[in-house]
Protein backbone atom coordinates (compact mmCIF):
# COMPACT_ATOMS: atom_id res chain seq x y z
CA UNK A 1 0.00 0.00 0.00
CA UNK A 2 1.39 3.19 -1.04
CA UNK A 3 1.61 6.14 1.56
CA UNK A 4 -1.36 7.92 -0.06
CA UNK A 5 -3.86 4.80 -0.03
CA UNK A 6 -2.86 4.55 3.90
CA UNK A 7 -3.48 7.88 4.64
CA UNK A 8 -6.85 7.50 2.84
CA UNK A 9 -7.51 4.20 4.30
CA UNK A 10 -7.42 5.34 7.95
CA UNK A 11 -9.63 8.17 7.31
CA UNK A 12 -12.32 5.62 5.46
CA UNK A 13 -11.00 3.30 8.41
CA UNK A 14 -9.71 0.00 6.07
CA UNK A 15 -6.11 0.58 7.13
CA UNK A 16 -4.02 -2.36 7.54
CA UNK A 17 -0.68 -3.02 9.72
CA UNK A 18 0.37 0.53 10.51
CA UNK A 19 -1.10 3.71 11.19
CA UNK A 20 -0.09 6.28 8.90
CA UNK A 21 2.42 8.97 10.56
CA UNK A 22 2.33 12.62 10.00
CA UNK A 23 3.19 15.44 12.57
CA UNK A 24 1.58 18.26 13.30
CA UNK A 25 3.18 21.59 12.10
CA UNK A 26 6.12 19.29 9.89
CA UNK A 27 8.09 22.25 9.33
CA UNK A 28 9.29 24.92 11.00
CA UNK A 29 12.27 26.30 13.12
CA UNK A 30 13.19 22.65 14.66
CA UNK A 31 14.85 21.99 11.21
CA UNK A 32 18.10 24.12 10.08
CA UNK A 33 16.91 23.85 6.01
CA UNK A 34 14.01 25.88 7.36
CA UNK A 35 15.91 28.15 9.72
CA UNK A 36 18.07 28.92 6.47
CA UNK A 37 15.77 29.62 4.12
CA UNK A 38 14.08 31.62 6.89
CA UNK A 39 17.43 34.12 7.10
CA UNK A 40 16.79 35.41 3.25
CA UNK A 41 13.09 35.35 3.57
CA UNK A 42 10.16 36.43 5.23
CA UNK A 43 7.59 34.05 6.75
CA UNK A 44 4.82 35.53 4.70
CA UNK A 45 6.66 35.66 2.04
CA UNK A 46 7.34 32.04 1.88
CA UNK A 47 3.84 30.97 2.41
CA UNK A 48 2.70 33.30 -0.50
CA UNK A 49 5.46 32.30 -3.12
CA UNK A 50 3.80 28.15 -4.16
CA UNK A 51 7.88 27.01 -4.93
CA UNK A 52 9.38 28.03 -1.54
CA UNK A 53 6.07 27.03 -0.04
CA UNK A 54 6.41 24.13 -1.71
CA UNK A 55 10.20 23.43 -0.92
CA UNK A 56 9.16 24.13 2.78
CA UNK A 57 6.25 21.64 2.67
CA UNK A 58 8.53 18.95 1.35
CA UNK A 59 11.50 19.52 4.23
CA UNK A 60 10.07 16.93 6.69
CA UNK A 61 9.21 14.50 3.88
CA UNK A 62 13.15 14.60 2.56
CA UNK A 63 14.45 14.03 5.72
CA UNK A 64 11.96 11.79 7.37
CA UNK A 65 9.52 8.94 5.91
CA UNK A 66 6.23 10.65 6.62
CA UNK A 67 3.04 9.46 4.92
CA UNK A 68 1.45 12.55 4.20
CA UNK A 69 2.82 16.33 3.68
CA UNK A 70 0.38 19.29 4.87
CA UNK A 71 1.11 22.44 2.95
CA UNK A 72 3.16 25.17 4.44
CA UNK A 73 0.64 28.25 5.19
CA UNK A 74 -0.99 30.05 8.23
CA UNK A 75 -4.49 29.74 8.84
CA UNK A 76 -4.56 33.67 9.58
CA UNK A 77 -4.19 33.85 5.65
CA UNK A 78 -8.16 34.01 5.91
CA UNK A 79 -8.35 37.60 7.98
CA UNK A 80 -5.42 39.01 5.76
CA UNK A 81 -7.17 38.11 2.54
CA UNK A 82 -9.94 40.08 3.87
CA UNK A 83 -8.27 43.15 4.88
CA UNK A 84 -6.97 42.35 8.23
CA UNK A 85 -3.05 42.04 7.80
CA UNK A 86 -1.12 40.54 10.88
CA UNK A 87 2.69 39.45 12.20
CA UNK A 88 4.45 38.04 14.75
CA UNK A 89 5.31 39.86 17.60
CA UNK A 90 9.31 40.04 18.62
CA UNK A 91 9.04 37.91 21.57
CA UNK A 92 6.48 35.10 20.43
CA UNK A 93 2.48 35.54 19.40
CA UNK A 94 0.17 36.77 17.00
CA UNK A 95 -0.29 40.71 15.90
CA UNK A 96 -3.12 41.59 13.86
CA UNK A 97 -2.70 44.84 12.76
CA UNK A 98 -6.34 46.15 14.34
CA UNK A 99 -9.09 44.63 16.15
CA UNK A 100 -12.21 44.05 15.24
CA UNK A 101 -13.68 46.55 17.67
CA UNK A 102 -17.33 47.48 16.18
CA UNK A 103 -19.83 46.57 13.26
CA UNK A 104 -18.02 49.16 11.42
CA UNK A 105 -14.87 47.56 11.46
CA UNK A 106 -16.82 44.50 10.77
CA UNK A 107 -18.27 45.92 7.34
CA UNK A 108 -15.10 46.91 6.21
CA UNK A 109 -13.64 43.08 6.15
CA UNK A 110 -13.95 42.66 2.34
CA UNK A 111 -16.14 39.26 1.17
CA UNK A 112 -16.39 37.01 -1.31
CA UNK A 113 -12.55 37.40 -2.56
CA UNK A 114 -10.41 35.21 -0.30
CA UNK A 115 -10.42 31.93 -2.49
CA UNK A 116 -8.53 34.21 -4.95
CA UNK A 117 -6.56 36.41 -3.30
CA UNK A 118 -5.47 33.10 -1.90
CA UNK A 119 -5.04 31.48 -5.17
CA UNK A 120 -0.93 30.91 -4.18
CA UNK A 121 -2.11 28.13 -2.11
CA UNK A 122 -4.03 26.77 -4.38
CA UNK A 123 -0.85 26.72 -6.49
CA UNK A 124 1.44 25.47 -3.85
CA UNK A 125 -1.05 22.43 -3.33
CA UNK A 126 -1.17 21.75 -7.21
CA UNK A 127 2.83 21.97 -7.29
CA UNK A 128 2.88 19.55 -4.38
CA UNK A 129 -0.04 17.26 -5.81
CA UNK A 130 2.61 17.06 -9.02
CA UNK A 131 5.27 16.71 -6.71
CA UNK A 132 4.10 14.02 -4.68
CA UNK A 133 2.33 11.71 -7.37
CA UNK A 134 0.47 8.88 -5.69
CA UNK A 135 2.54 7.69 -3.17
CA UNK A 136 2.02 10.07 -0.64
CA UNK A 137 -1.14 11.78 0.68
CA UNK A 138 -1.17 15.90 0.25
CA UNK A 139 -3.17 17.70 3.54
CA UNK A 140 -4.94 20.99 2.86
CA UNK A 141 -5.91 22.97 5.96
CA UNK A 142 -7.94 26.09 7.54
CA UNK A 143 -8.41 27.71 10.42
CA UNK A 144 -11.85 27.21 12.28
CA UNK A 145 -14.27 30.30 12.46
CA UNK A 146 -14.59 30.58 15.89
CA UNK A 147 -10.34 30.29 16.49
CA UNK A 148 -9.85 32.88 13.81
CA UNK A 149 -12.51 35.32 15.17
CA UNK A 150 -10.25 34.86 18.47
CA UNK A 151 -7.51 36.64 17.00
CA UNK A 152 -9.30 39.31 14.56
CA UNK A 153 -11.68 40.37 17.77
CA UNK A 154 -8.70 40.29 20.01
CA UNK A 155 -6.48 42.06 17.78
CA UNK A 156 -4.08 38.94 18.27
CA UNK A 157 -2.56 36.48 20.79
CA UNK A 158 -4.22 37.43 24.32
CA UNK A 159 -4.83 35.04 27.04
CA UNK A 160 -8.03 33.56 27.48
CA UNK A 161 -9.41 35.91 24.45
CA UNK A 162 -11.55 37.80 26.47
CA UNK A 163 -12.79 40.55 23.87
CA UNK A 164 -13.76 37.32 22.46
CA UNK A 165 -16.31 35.66 24.32
CA UNK A 166 -17.42 38.75 25.75
CA UNK A 167 -18.90 39.69 22.16
CA UNK A 168 -19.92 36.60 21.64
CA UNK A 169 -21.66 36.21 24.67
CA UNK A 170 -22.58 39.92 24.95
CA UNK A 171 -24.11 40.54 21.35
CA UNK A 172 -24.65 37.41 19.54
CA UNK A 173 -26.23 38.98 16.52
CA UNK A 174 -22.81 41.00 16.06
CA UNK A 175 -20.96 37.39 16.24
CA UNK A 176 -23.06 35.60 14.19
CA UNK A 177 -22.47 38.33 11.56
CA UNK A 178 -18.91 38.19 11.85
CA UNK A 179 -19.44 33.89 12.03
CA UNK A 180 -21.38 33.86 8.94
CA UNK A 181 -18.81 36.49 6.90
CA UNK A 182 -16.35 34.21 7.85
CA UNK A 183 -17.61 31.09 7.05
CA UNK A 184 -18.53 31.54 3.76
CA UNK A 185 -14.80 32.64 2.90
CA UNK A 186 -13.52 29.67 4.57
CA UNK A 187 -16.44 27.91 2.96
CA UNK A 188 -14.78 29.38 -0.73
CA UNK A 189 -11.55 28.62 0.15
CA UNK A 190 -12.13 24.77 1.39
CA UNK A 191 -13.22 24.42 -2.33
CA UNK A 192 -10.55 25.43 -3.98
CA UNK A 193 -8.36 23.69 -1.77
CA UNK A 194 -10.22 20.60 -2.63
CA UNK A 195 -10.24 21.42 -6.63
CA UNK A 196 -6.28 21.55 -6.20
CA UNK A 197 -5.52 18.06 -5.57
CA UNK A 198 -5.43 17.10 -1.77
CA UNK A 199 -6.74 14.31 -0.31
CA UNK A 200 -7.58 15.54 3.76
CA UNK A 201 -8.63 18.72 4.86
CA UNK A 202 -7.82 19.87 8.98
CA UNK A 203 -9.40 22.34 10.39
CA UNK A 204 -7.64 23.82 13.57
CA UNK A 205 -9.82 24.76 16.03
CA UNK A 206 -7.41 25.32 18.04
CA UNK A 207 -9.02 28.02 21.54
CA UNK A 208 -12.03 25.50 21.24
CA UNK A 209 -11.49 24.55 24.78
CA UNK A 210 -12.93 28.43 25.71
CA UNK A 211 -16.38 28.30 24.14
CA UNK A 212 -18.26 27.47 27.78
CA UNK A 213 -20.03 24.12 27.19
CA UNK A 214 -23.25 25.37 26.38
CA UNK A 215 -22.06 26.67 23.80
CA UNK A 216 -19.54 24.79 22.24
CA UNK A 217 -22.31 24.54 18.75
CA UNK A 218 -23.97 28.06 18.72
CA UNK A 219 -19.63 29.32 18.99
CA UNK A 220 -17.82 26.62 17.15
CA UNK A 221 -18.89 23.67 15.94
CA UNK A 222 -22.15 25.06 14.08
CA UNK A 223 -19.66 27.24 11.73
CA UNK A 224 -17.21 24.22 11.27
CA UNK A 225 -20.16 22.22 10.31
CA UNK A 226 -20.78 24.83 7.20
CA UNK A 227 -17.27 24.26 6.63
CA UNK A 228 -17.17 20.95 5.78
CA UNK A 229 -20.35 20.84 4.59
CA UNK A 230 -18.44 22.82 1.63
CA UNK A 231 -16.70 19.80 0.89
CA UNK A 232 -18.59 17.07 1.54
CA UNK A 233 -18.30 13.82 -0.86
CA UNK A 234 -15.12 15.32 -2.09
CA UNK A 235 -12.42 15.58 1.04
CA UNK A 236 -12.93 14.00 4.34
CA UNK A 237 -12.01 16.79 6.88
CA UNK A 238 -10.45 16.27 10.15
CA UNK A 239 -11.11 17.83 13.04
CA UNK A 240 -8.14 19.67 15.20
CA UNK A 241 -10.01 20.62 18.32
CA UNK A 242 -8.08 21.55 21.67
CA UNK A 243 -10.44 21.05 24.25
CA UNK A 244 -10.30 19.81 28.22
CA UNK A 245 -10.10 15.94 28.31
CA UNK A 246 -13.48 15.40 30.03
CA UNK A 247 -15.17 17.90 27.18
CA UNK A 248 -14.12 15.37 24.26
CA UNK A 249 -17.68 14.31 24.02
CA UNK A 250 -18.87 17.67 23.38
CA UNK A 251 -17.66 17.33 20.10
CA UNK A 252 -19.95 14.30 19.17
CA UNK A 253 -21.90 15.04 15.80
CA UNK A 254 -19.58 16.90 14.30
CA UNK A 255 -19.77 16.53 10.53
CA UNK A 256 -15.80 15.87 10.17
CA UNK A 257 -14.82 12.30 9.64
CA UNK A 258 -11.85 12.21 12.01
CA UNK A 259 -11.01 13.98 14.90
CA UNK A 260 -7.52 15.23 16.21
CA UNK A 261 -7.11 15.29 20.07
CA UNK A 262 -3.83 16.51 21.82
CA UNK A 263 -2.21 14.63 24.56
CA UNK A 264 -3.96 15.75 27.44
CA UNK A 265 -6.89 13.54 25.65
CA UNK A 266 -6.99 9.89 25.89
CA UNK A 267 -7.55 8.78 22.50
CA UNK A 268 -9.08 4.95 23.55
CA UNK A 269 -11.48 6.96 26.01
CA UNK A 270 -12.41 8.90 22.91
CA UNK A 271 -12.99 5.98 20.43
CA UNK A 272 -16.19 5.15 22.97
CA UNK A 273 -17.91 8.61 21.55
CA UNK A 274 -16.07 8.29 18.41
CA UNK A 275 -16.75 4.74 17.08
CA UNK A 276 -15.26 3.23 13.87
CA UNK A 277 -15.24 4.06 11.05
CA UNK A 278 -14.15 8.16 12.92
CA UNK A 279 -10.58 8.35 12.36
CA UNK A 280 -8.68 9.38 15.33
CA UNK A 281 -5.33 11.22 15.16
CA UNK A 282 -2.82 11.86 18.30
CA UNK A 283 -1.79 12.31 20.49
CA UNK A 284 2.00 12.30 21.53
CA UNK A 285 3.20 15.20 23.73
CA UNK A 286 5.02 17.46 21.19
CA UNK A 287 7.63 18.21 24.61
CA UNK A 288 8.34 14.17 23.69
CA UNK A 289 10.45 15.57 21.12
CA UNK A 290 12.99 17.48 23.52
CA UNK A 291 13.90 13.69 25.35
CA UNK A 292 15.89 11.32 23.25
CA UNK A 293 15.08 8.97 20.65
CA UNK A 294 14.89 5.91 23.34
CA UNK A 295 12.04 7.87 25.37
CA UNK A 296 10.13 8.78 22.01
CA UNK A 297 10.97 4.68 20.56
CA UNK A 298 9.34 3.76 23.93
CA UNK A 299 6.46 6.43 24.45
CA UNK A 300 5.22 5.80 20.65
CA UNK A 301 5.16 2.37 20.81
CA UNK A 302 3.08 2.02 24.38
CA UNK A 303 0.26 4.44 22.28
CA UNK A 304 0.17 2.65 19.59
CA UNK A 305 -0.25 -0.23 21.69
CA UNK A 306 -2.42 1.34 23.45
CA UNK A 307 -4.69 1.56 20.55
CA UNK A 308 -4.25 -1.87 19.35
CA UNK A 309 -4.13 -1.66 15.93
CA UNK A 310 -7.20 0.31 15.19
CA UNK A 311 -7.36 0.87 12.02
CA UNK A 312 -8.78 4.11 12.40
CA UNK A 313 -5.86 5.67 14.07
CA UNK A 314 -3.55 8.35 12.24
CA UNK A 315 -0.13 8.81 14.25
CA UNK A 316 0.55 12.30 15.00
CA UNK A 317 1.83 14.86 17.99
CA UNK A 318 -0.86 16.86 19.98
CA UNK A 319 0.43 19.75 18.71
CA UNK A 320 3.35 21.56 16.59
CA UNK A 321 6.93 20.44 16.75
CA UNK A 322 8.70 23.13 19.23
CA UNK A 323 11.82 25.05 17.94
CA UNK A 324 13.84 23.19 20.61
CA UNK A 325 12.44 20.15 18.68
CA UNK A 326 15.39 17.43 18.26
CA UNK A 327 15.75 16.03 14.55
CA UNK A 328 16.52 12.54 16.06
CA UNK A 329 13.65 12.14 18.18
CA UNK A 330 11.84 13.14 15.08
CA UNK A 331 13.69 10.31 13.67
CA UNK A 332 12.81 8.04 16.10
CA UNK A 333 9.33 8.32 15.97
CA UNK A 334 9.04 8.04 12.74
CA UNK A 335 10.78 4.63 13.02
CA UNK A 336 9.05 3.35 15.53
CA UNK A 337 5.86 4.20 13.70
CA UNK A 338 6.95 2.49 10.61
CA UNK A 339 8.14 -0.39 12.15
CA UNK A 340 5.57 -1.17 14.02
CA UNK A 341 2.94 -3.86 13.47
CA UNK A 342 -0.29 -4.14 14.79
CA UNK A 343 -0.12 -7.90 15.25
CA UNK A 344 3.13 -6.94 17.87
CA UNK A 345 0.49 -5.85 20.10
O1 LIG B 1 2.65 21.46 9.83
C1 LIG B 1 3.03 22.27 8.95
O2 LIG B 1 4.19 22.36 8.58
C2 LIG B 1 1.95 23.14 8.31
C3 LIG B 1 2.02 24.51 8.53
C4 LIG B 1 1.25 25.20 9.65
C5 LIG B 1 1.72 26.42 10.16
N1 LIG B 1 0.76 26.96 10.95
C6 LIG B 1 3.03 27.02 9.83
C7 LIG B 1 3.65 27.88 10.83
C8 LIG B 1 0.01 24.97 10.22
C9 LIG B 1 -0.89 23.75 10.07
C10 LIG B 1 -0.31 26.10 11.05
C11 LIG B 1 -1.57 26.25 11.77
C12 LIG B 1 -1.73 27.37 12.70
N2 LIG B 1 -1.22 28.65 12.60
C13 LIG B 1 -2.55 27.33 13.85
C14 LIG B 1 -3.40 26.14 14.26
C15 LIG B 1 -2.60 25.10 14.95
C16 LIG B 1 -2.08 25.53 16.30
O3 LIG B 1 -0.89 25.80 16.39
O4 LIG B 1 -2.90 25.58 17.24
C17 LIG B 1 -2.46 28.58 14.49
C18 LIG B 1 -3.14 28.99 15.79
C19 LIG B 1 -1.63 29.41 13.68
C20 LIG B 1 -1.24 30.83 13.90
C21 LIG B 1 0.21 30.87 14.17
N3 LIG B 1 1.19 30.81 13.21
C22 LIG B 1 0.85 30.91 15.45
C23 LIG B 1 0.15 31.00 16.80
C24 LIG B 1 2.24 30.89 15.21
C25 LIG B 1 3.36 30.94 16.24
C26 LIG B 1 3.76 32.36 16.46
C27 LIG B 1 4.90 32.47 17.45
O5 LIG B 1 4.60 32.64 18.66
O6 LIG B 1 6.07 32.38 17.04
C28 LIG B 1 2.42 30.80 13.82
C29 LIG B 1 3.71 30.72 13.12
C30 LIG B 1 3.96 29.52 12.30
N4 LIG B 1 3.05 28.92 11.49
C31 LIG B 1 5.22 28.87 12.16
C32 LIG B 1 5.02 27.85 11.22
C33 LIG B 1 6.07 26.92 10.65
C34 LIG B 1 6.53 29.30 12.83
C35 LIG B 1 7.07 30.38 11.94
C36 LIG B 1 8.49 30.75 12.23
O7 LIG B 1 8.79 31.13 13.35
O8 LIG B 1 9.29 30.70 11.29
Amino acid sequence: MTSRQRLNAALGCRNEGRPPVWIMRQAGRYLPEYRALKQRHGFLEMVKTPELAVEVSLQPLKRFELDAAIVFSDILVIPEAMGQPYHFRDKGGIQMEYALESEACLDKLDSGCAADRLSYVGDALKLLRSELGDSRGLLGFCGSPWTLACYMIDGGSAPGFPKTRSLASGNPVLFAKLMEKLTRELADYVRMQAASGIDALQVFDSWHGLCPPDKVRDWSLRWIDEVIEAVSGEVPVILYAKTPKDRVNLLAGCKAQGISLDHECDLREARETFPQPFALQGNLDPALMETSPTQVEETARNLLLSMNGDPGHVLNLGHGIRPQGKIECVQALVETARSFRSEDS
